[in-house]
């Protein structure tokens, strides 16, 4: 048992993804003390808070914030309405702890680092993959050299989403949504990859919207080079009907792999050595990983309730959530121009600077 105060903690969005939420904040323990749920339709806020034995339930953010003073609060509304909602968290004193993806646009990204600068305070993005046991280790490997350099990497999310699916009002739209598969499902895989595999130089990107009727779209495929010389390729698909969560990376001296669909436990990796080789060194210290931690929603917040305890920026936080976002708003940049987009090239007065798409006023 910690002797600090718990962090006093608020929700803001009472959807789906704020279940899984709770269910962190729970395994959380005496660490937190959930003390309000927020959401602009009262009647769900009410419904959730009941749900979960949540003292207050709100339907406006001024009124939460100023009552409750939360010391941390996690963001589980539409991509669409994120950054506003940090800023509001941030200037109120608070920690945020915000889903993915983080924001619309670069653009927005300069205001929330500005944001955090103004209050000392800090924003996570959930990328819970980050957060297990074998992630972690194998980005310690990396850092070490123990599997030589890396020079291949390939990294699928080639998930079903049915029609249905895209009938909730805020999917399937550039405004709302802010992209398909690539801001939403694939997006989670792809911050991992870009994450292991070193700063990422150059992305050449097609995509298409194939078989849902909507406007963003359901397939990209996207080259990437490294700035450590390696290259990568990446696909991000709704309409795969044997769905899979698939990250291969090619070392000198072994191959790695992740398989899994929504969350990866230890056992969802393995390492193969070239047939034949007579080192086992890179295989011992494969296996000398710590722990089984799943990367889930309750890994990561522990990691960014760690952060708060020492006051230190979290992980997924600053130039570490700045990568993914560069990344997107370059892949749709490149697929729309059918051009390649060096990292860094996409600055203010460029349209894909403003939005996804590269239309800002829509
Ligand atoms: N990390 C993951 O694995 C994961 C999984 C699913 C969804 N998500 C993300 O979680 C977020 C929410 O997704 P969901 O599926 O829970 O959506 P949802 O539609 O089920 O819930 C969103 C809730 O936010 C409320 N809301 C909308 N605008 C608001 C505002 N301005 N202030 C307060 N409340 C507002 C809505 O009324 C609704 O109750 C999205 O960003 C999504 O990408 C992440």
């Amino acid at each position: 048992m910690s002797n600090r105060k718990p962090y006093r903690v608020a929700i803001i969005g009472t959807g789906g993804i704020a279940n899984s939420h709770m269910d962190a904040l729970r395994a959380a323990g005496d660490r937190v003390e959930v003390v309000a749920g927020m959401d602009i339709d009262a009647e769900r806020a009410a419904a959730f808070c009941a749900k979960h034995q949540i003292p207050t339930p709100y339907s406006n953010l001024d009124d939460m914030l100023t009552v409750v003073n939360p010391d941390l609060v996690h963001i589980c509304t539409p991509p669409n309405s994120h950054t506003e909602l940090a800023i509001q968290a941030l200037e109120a004193g608070a920690w945020v702890n915000c889903e993915k993806p983080l924001c619309s646009s670069i653009a927005d990204l300069d205001r929330l680092d500005e944001a955090e600068k103004r209050t000392g305070r800090f924003i996570n993005t959930v990328f819970q993959w980050r957060a297990g046991s074998m992630a972690q280790h194998l980005k310690r490997l990396m850092q070490e050299n123990a599997l030589g350099k890396i020079l291949v990497g390939t990294c699928l999310t080639v998930w079903y989403r049915d029609h249905a699916y895209y009938q909730v009002p805020w999917r399937g739209k550039w405004a709302t949504e802010l992209g398909g598969p690539t801001m939403g499902h694939g997006i989670h895989l792809t911050d991992l990859f870009l994450w292991l595999m070193g700063e990422w130089s150059e992305v050449r990107a097609m995509m298409g919207t194939l078989d849902r009727a909507m406007e963003v779209e359901d397939v990209s495929m996207a080259l990437v080079r490294f700035e450590n010389g390696a290259m990568g390729s990446i696909t991000n698909s709704v309409l795969s009907p044997r769905q899979e969560t698939y990250l291969r990376l090619d070392f000198q001296q072994a191959t790695v792999e992740l398989s899994g669909l929504y969350s990866a436990a230890n056992s969802n990796w393995r390492m193969s050595l070239i047939d034949g080789a007579t080192d086992e060194t890179p295989r011992q210290r494969w296996e000398q990983v710590p722990a089984d931690v799943r990367g889930d929603h309750k890994a990561q917040l522990a990691l960014v309730l760690d952060s708060m305890d020492r006051g230190e920026r979290p992980l997924v936080s600053g130039n570490e959530a700045r990568r993914i976002i560069e990344f997107s708003a370059s892949l749709y940049k490149s697929a729309m121009t059918g051009q390649p987009v060096a990292r860094g090239s996409i600055k203010a007065g460029d349209p894909f600077y403003y939005a996804m798409n590269g239309k800002p006023s829509v």
